[in-house]
């Protein structure tokens, strides 16, 4: 299993691995123009007979700040470590980035905490963090955690 960065070929199952959680309530769904748009964002996991079978993006927001998002495993691939290095691959490219802290939202607030992350009150974050907010069915009844990491070694 590898994890590199996308390649415009692996924008159609990019754009399906998120929206089968986006149907499922757990993701964002994406459009495969706005997939296109973020391909450069993307990191992806290949496994050894060439499938896409993971993904994740960093999105810069501020000077030093950074989130990692569209993280999604294939569902019968969860649990084998996948995740983790793509979460490891997003830290080193936001760090790369200059970028000295990386927050997510999330449901999944105990993984994110096995990589470092801490919850943190969402009212913390810049404003420009929640326009994405305006497409999303659950906009006003927003659960999602916030947790953050430093990535700058401070
Ligand atoms: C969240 C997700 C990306 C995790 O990927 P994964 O490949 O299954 O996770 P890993 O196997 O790398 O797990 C890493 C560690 O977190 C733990 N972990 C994984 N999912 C967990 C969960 N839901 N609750 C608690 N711990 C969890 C694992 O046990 C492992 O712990 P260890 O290192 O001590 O062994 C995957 O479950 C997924 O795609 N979920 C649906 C989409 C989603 O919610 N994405 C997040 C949007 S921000």
């Amino acid at each position: 299993m590898i994890i590199r960065p996308a390649h415009i070929r692996d924008a159609e199952a990019i754009c399906s691995l998120i929206n089968y959680y986006a149907e499922r309530g757990r993701m964002l769904h994406r459009s495969l123009e706005s997939t296109y748009e973020a391909l450069r964002e993307f990191h992806v996991a290949q496994d050894e007979g060439g499938a896409l079978v993971g993904c994740v993006a960093v999105d810069l927001f501020w000077s030093d700040l950074a989130e990692v998002k569209s993280l999604a495993v294939l569902p019968d691939r969860r649990g084998e470590g996948i995740g983790r290095k793509l979460v490891e691959a997003a830290i080193a490219d936001a760090r790369e980035l200059g970028a000295a802290r990386l927050f997510a939202l999330t449901y999944e607030e105990d993984f994110f905490r096995r990589l470092g992350f801490s919850r943190i009150d969402r009212e913390t974050l810049p404003e420009k963090v929640w326009r994405e907010c305006i497409v999303c069915p659950k906009a006003d009844a927003c659960d999602e955690i916030a947790v953050m990491r430093r990535i700058d070694n401070a």
